[in-house]
């Protein structure tokens, strides 16, 4: 048996978390798009959340947008002393459709972003700020970084974050600033994000794979959940659980960020960190999907 080898990660040194967080995306309208529909049940949830001794939201600007800081903010504020929230800035998006989603890097535009994300979160200092993506062509990829670098040190960002960046971006990043995090698509049934994780793991960055469950959401799903059947049946868990579980003993700095909009499901992803996995079941779901 290969248990998860830590408990708690820390970001930046100085911030200690669980090793599953909380991704509130869901939290919003249909396609991500406008207000929670069930806003005192959104309420309960995040409530839930924290109670369940969760230590760490993934949020961001652009779910809503706006309003997934602010459904944040009204559960939790005052926040608990050892509550991380992480939230993103980059992204502007023009309406419902998805296809409207559009990546700014103007350093004046990532300056109001991240006051704005303060204000609406009610913090003097975001613990984590994240680089939506690094797909922004409007200014140069180290401009936009030079940008969070100057705004941690005018004591705004607590920590820095990237988004969807590419391999050279981080490293490119690293040059002129600290990273604390990167988050990237990393699942059982799709790895966009191995380069990330890997870089990661070299330098002490913490790795939060979002989507971490979504198996079916690409690649082969029913080949991947066949594959997580078994293993799930051997520890009377549920696929999703070992999707999780699998995370916590890929790396010792993945940080997985579960999103549902269920207290069972809540339940039952948190325990997922109390899954112990074989060291052939962890080397099963790896060999899955080639990362070379
Ligand atoms: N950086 C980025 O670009 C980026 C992009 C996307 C997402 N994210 C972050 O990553 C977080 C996680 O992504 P996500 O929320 O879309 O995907 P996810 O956590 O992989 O999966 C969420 C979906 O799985 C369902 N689910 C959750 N727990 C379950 C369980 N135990 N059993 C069965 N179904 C379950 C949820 O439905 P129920 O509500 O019914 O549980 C929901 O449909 C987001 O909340 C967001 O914070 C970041």
């Amino acid at each position: 048996m290969t248990a998860p080898t830590t408990s708690t990660l820390t970001i930046g040194g100085d911030l200690t978390v669980g090793r599953i967080g909380f991704g509130a995306m869901q939290l919003t309208g249909k396609q991500v798009w406008g207000e929670y529909p069930d806003h005192d049940g959104g309420i309960a949830l995040l409530r839930a959340v924290v109670d369940a001794g969760v230590t760490f939201i993934d949020t961001a600007d652009v779910y809503g947008p706006h309003s997934n800081e602010l459904l944040i903010r009204k559960a939790l504020h005052p926040y608990p002393d050892n509550l991380v929230i992480a939230t993103k800035g980059g992204f502007v998006r023009g309406g419902y459709d998805y296809s409207t989603l559009d990546a700014v890097g103007n350093p004046n535009y990532l300056r109001q972003s991240a006051n704005m994300s303060a204000r609406r979160l009610g913090v003097d200092s975001i613990d984590l700020y994240y680089l939506h993506s690094g797909q922004a062509t409007d200014v140069p990829f180290e401009e936009q970084v030079a940008t969070l670098a100057a705004l941690k040190d005018e004591g705004l960002i607590r920590h820095i974050g990237l988004s969807n960046v590419t391999l050279e971006q981080f490293e490119l990043a690293q040059t002129i600033t600290p990273i604390a995090a990167a988050t990237a698509l990393y699942n059982a049934g799709i790895r966009r994000g191995v380069d990330l994780l890997r870089a990661t793991e070299k330098t002490g960055a913490v790795f939060s794979p979002w989507h971490p469950m979504s198996i079916a959401d690409g690649g082969d799903p029913e080949r991947i959940t066949a594959a997580l059947e078994p293993i799930a049946q051997n520890h009377g868990a549920t696929v999703q659980q070992i999707a999780l579980a699998w995370h916590l003993h890929r790396a010792p700095n993945t940080l997985p960020i579960p999103g549902t909009t269920s207290l069972e499901h809540l339940r039952t992803n948190l325990a997922a960190a109390q899954i112990t996995l074989t060291s052939e079941e962890i080397s099963t779901i790896t060999a899955l999907v080639p990362e070379d």
